[in-house]
Formats: structure tokens, sequence, C-alpha cells
């Protein structure tokens, strides 16, 4: 069947290009000397629908038996930008590569592909990655060969294609969050046609199960949910990721058992907003704490899980976390702000009465619970007393530590139209306060562990001292004590010596049974 022509024109309104061929759903054109095929782009109409499309699970992703060799004694560079859920993303990608025969380098001068897998949560992510692409430049320059690739977030973005486009004719493929599964039909659309190829799209989104993934060491991230529905209204994630939508729980506690029967001693589940997890299930009442409950049950020693709306953590919820088990202490919890009046103009749809309210509840049922957060300074019209709230409220909630951003206007999101009135030199200034106040809260939490022994995953040795090794406890902070390498890899108890900010020092109490434990990821 013959493929409708889409109507690009506005991804090239600069009068020098020409479409040169239409035909099977693909536009060609010509830009500055270089052939641009578009294959589909992105549309932010199409991103802000959420419709009541069914959404499709897809589980036969096999590699075409003709790319099995493709990337036969080739390399491959992947640049990570963002989130878990980009980390994860490109563990994806890297399965996909060496099931067409690439192998990792970590000499970009080696590769013979190149992938940008981006973030555009703010301003400076998106500048770093327009930095990147000009050192590559060069490097393309050398290595004609070479293949760029900018994917994730980014690419999502109408404007970024068309600054790609316009402005970066050494980039030669470029697709977005939802089709990294076609990969490997992207790649050799580019190698046989040598145009830029751009494939984004910008529907709702399917789910596709059982892409291979490249996963190191002895933790594991699992997607249990893609996409968000919330539209806080200073946020592009929702444009980027499409609609919220549920991996079964079959298919989340199948990948567990298999992680488990692999040896990894930690897994992360990951969604935008894991407690709307199961909302989009027609068929079954069945959501975040249920698959808690059930992954409880698992043979694997801690799972943690990113990232939670407060809107959504439910009394069911504690109720499972509270029973501890592998279902550790650690809940990361953005609130954001302080303000209500900030929070509703924010549309996070809580208050901070409502805020404190949960805070309270987690803490009444998981007394050791460390509580980190995400916040948010310098939102448009800001007053001083309404950023007092944000200090104050992380006073009043204990918060051991949490992320802190100047408000970064994304182009298309409501909040870019609201007026903003707040300096940025009040903002910087605002964001060192809070910075200050993160650090003191993260300090006294780490003091009132002195003394006390803790059990940690050994993950690694530091990097300046070979001496010294590195892990962190249940509750997600970061210990370093002097061992032996052959202990990485291992749970072992330690007693906490002397807090720092950030982290610990600690001695070992007891050496880990290396014997009984020496299954390895
Ligand atoms: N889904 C997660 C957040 C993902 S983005 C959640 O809702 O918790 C991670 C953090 O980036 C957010 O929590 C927020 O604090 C920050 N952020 C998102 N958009 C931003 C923007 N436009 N400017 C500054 N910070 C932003
Ligand atoms: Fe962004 Fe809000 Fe969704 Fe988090 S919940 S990803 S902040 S829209
Ligand atoms: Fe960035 Fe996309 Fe994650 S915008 S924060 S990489 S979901």
């Amino acid at each position: 069947m013959k493929k409708e022509t889409k109507d690009y024109s506005k991804y090239f309104d600069f009068s020098d290009a020409k479409v040169i061929r239409e035909e099977d759903g693909k536009t060609t054109l010509r830009l500055n000397g270089r052939h641009i095929q578009i294959q589909s782009a992105p549309d932010y109409k199409d991103e802000k629908k959420r419709g009541k499309e069914e959404i499709r699970i897809h589980y036969d992703n096999a590699i075409p038996e003709d790319m099995r060799d493709f990337g036969r004694d080739k390399f491959y560079y992947i640049m990570t930008y963002g989130c878990q859920m980009n980390e994860h993303d490109t563990e994806v990608m890297r399965g996909l590569f060496e099931e067409m025969g690439y192998a990792a380098t970590e000499d970009r001068k080696q590769a013979d592909v190149i992938l940008l897998n981006t973030c555009a949560i703010r301003e400076n992510a998106e500048d770093k990655v327009f930095g990147e692409l000009g050192h590559l430049k060069t490097l393309k320059q050398e290595k004609p060969g070479l293949i760029l690739g900018v994917c994730g977030c980014m690419s999502q973005e109408a404007a970024v294609v068309n600054r790609l486009m316009s402005k970066h004719p050494h980039v030669d493929l470029v697709f977005g969050t939802h089709n990294i599964h076609r990969l490997p039909h992207l790649l050799r659309d580019v190698v046989f046609s040598r145009e830029m190829v751009i494939e984004v799209w910008s529907k709702e989104g399917d789910i596709i199960e059982n892409l291979p993934k490249k996963r190191d060491g002895m933790r594991a991230w699992v997607n249990i949910m893609y996409g968000c529905d919330k539209f806080c209204t200073y946020c592009i994630v929702p444009y980027t990721r499409g609609k919220e939508r549920s991996r079964l729980p079959e298919d989340v506690i199948a990948e567990v058992r298999d992680l488990a029967r692999r040896g990894f001693k930690e897994i992360t589940l990951l969604g935008q907003n894991v407690n709307a997890y199961g909302k989009d299930f027609a068929d079954r009442q069945y959501r975040f704490a249920d698959l808690m409950e059930d992954i409880r049950s698992i043979d694997i020693p801690r799972v943690r899980f990113t990232t939670s709306h407060p809107r959504d953590f439910d009394d069911h919820l504690i109720e499972v976390l509270a029973k501890g088990g592998n279902l550790v202490e650690a809940i990361h919890l953005p609130f954001q702000s302080g303000s209500t009046e900030v929070l509703k103009r924010m549309s996070r749809k809580y208050t901070r009465e409502q805020f404190l309210e949960l805070v309270r509840k987690i803490r009444e049922a998981i007394p050791n619970a460390v509580l980190t957060s995400d916040i948010i300074v310098g939102f448009p019209g800001e007053t001083e007393e309404q950023f007092e709230e944000t200090l104050s409220i992380v006073r009043e909630t204990r918060i051991s530590m949490a992320y802190t951003f100047i408000y970064s206007p994304r182009e298309g999101t409501p909040a870019a139209a609201m007026e903003d009135n707040v300096p940025m030199s009040v903002k910087q200034e605002r964001l060192s306060r809070l910075n200050a106040l993160i650090a003191e809260m993260s300090l006294k939490s780490n003091q009132q562990l002195v003394g006390e022994t803790v059990e940690v995953l050994v993950e690694g040795q530091s990097k300046n001292n070979p001496n010294v090794l590195s892990g962190r406890t249940r509750s997600n902070k970061l210990i370093h004590f002097e061992g032996p390498k052959d202990w990485v890899g291992h749970f072992m108890q330690v007693r906490i010596t002397k807090p720092m900010t950030w982290y610990l020092n600690a001695e070992a109490v007891e050496p880990p049974q290396l014997a009984a434990l020496s299954h390895g990821a």
C-alpha cells in the first residue's frame, strides 16, 4: 500500500530548501548541499493529545536477519544526558548495537557510530548537546564515514529538529523516544542512502517488549511505565515522552525474576510518576502498591523506585513500603515548591498542607525513611515569601537531600507564556540560599548515623584511592571505607565513623562472606 506523504513544510521554512523526492510517505529535500530524508517529524499538537487510542504492546522485535552482521568489526559510542529513563534507553540501544555485531568503545575516535541521547528538561541541558555537536563536527570532517546520530528527548522538539536540519548538516540520523527499536532499520537507511535520516514519532506511543538490554554491574533499571500525563506547567516531559502507559505486571515481574536469577543485587523501578502505575489498565484493578507487594516476594535484595509524584502516593503504597524487606527506606518525592500558590501555578495539584500530611503519614509508618526531593526556584512570579515557604518546608519535612534547579522556560509549555518578573540575579541568590540549607540538612541527617552499623552494597573503588571502596546504604547514602577490590559487588556491614555533607566515612565491621555470595551479575 502506498503511504501518504505528509506536509513537512513547517520543518523546512528556510527559503533555500528544495523538495527533491516524495515517495512512500518520505519526503527528501536538499538543504545546504545535504539531502535530508524525513520519514516523520515531531509535532507539538500531536504530542499534546491524550486520546482514547488503545495502547498496543509489541512482543516481536527481532532484529532482521540481514542486520545481524551489520556492525561486524565496527564500534559504537553513546553519550547519555538526562535522567535514569535515558540511561536505561541507552542500555536498550547498546543491546541493539551488540545484536547487530557492533562493539562498544570508549574512544570516540575509534567509533563508527556516535549517538547523543539527549535531555530537554532545561535550557542548559540542550546547550551542552549543541556544544558537543560543535566538537564532533571536526571529528566527522576527519572521518567522513562516521555516523552521527541525535536521539532522546530533544529530538521530540520540532524546533530542535529544525535547527539540526539547517545548522548541523554533519548529523546523519535523528530519531525520538518512541522509536528506539527502529535503530537497526534507521542505521541501514543512513548507510545506504547517505542522506540525513529523520524519524520522530509524536503519537502517544505503544509499548515495545523484548528489546535486548545491555546492563553493566550489579544494579539494573526496570521500566514499569512510560510517559507522563501530569502536564506540570513548566515541564516538557509529557511532550517528549508521550502518554502514560504501564507495562503489564506479568512482563515487569518476569523481567525482575530474570534479573534476580542472573544475580543482580538491586533494581530501580522507573517511571516519570510511578504512582500512576496501572491507572491505564482497563481490564484490572492493579496499581503500584500491588506491583510492589508482588516484587517483595522476589529474591532480589534491594528494590528502589523513581520518581513518585506526591499526588498519587496513596495509603496502600505506604502500607506496603512499611513492610520493608527488599523494599528499601529511600523515597524520592519531588515537591518542587513549598508554596500552595506556586504549586497551583505549576499545576502540581496538591497544596503545601497536603504534602506535609503525606510526609507525616510516611514518617509515622516508616520512621527510618530517608526522603529526598526535587525543587525549582524562581518559578514565574515567585515572591520572597513564597520562596521562604520552600525553605521552611525543607526544614519541616526533614528532607535529607534535594536536586535543586532554577526554573528554565521550555518552549510550548504553559509556564513559558507566564509573565516572569523575578530577575535572574534573585533566582540565583535563592538557589544558593536553598543549596546552603540542603547542605545543612544533608550533614544533619548524616550526623545522626555516627557510630551506627549499616548494611552497604559495595559498588566500586574510589577513583582517587584504590584502597577506598564506596557503597550505598539501603537509604541510598554514599559510604566510603577501606577494603580490598574483591569486596565489590557484595553486601557487608560497616560502622559509620565520620559524617561529611554528601557522604559518610566508615570502617568494615565484618568482611562479606565471599564464597557464599560470589554469584556475579
Ligand atoms: N517525573 C519527575 C520529574 C522529572 S524531571 C517528577 O515529576 O518528579 C526532574 C526534575 O527536573 C523535576 O522534578 C523538576 O524539579 C525539574 N524540572 C522539570 N522541568 C523544569 C524546568 N522547566 N525548569 C527547571 N527545572 C525543571
Ligand atoms: Fe514533568 Fe510533572 Fe510529569 Fe514530572 S509529573 S515528568 S514534573 S509533568
Ligand atoms: Fe530529560 Fe527526557 Fe529525562 S527531558 S529528564 S531525558 S525524560
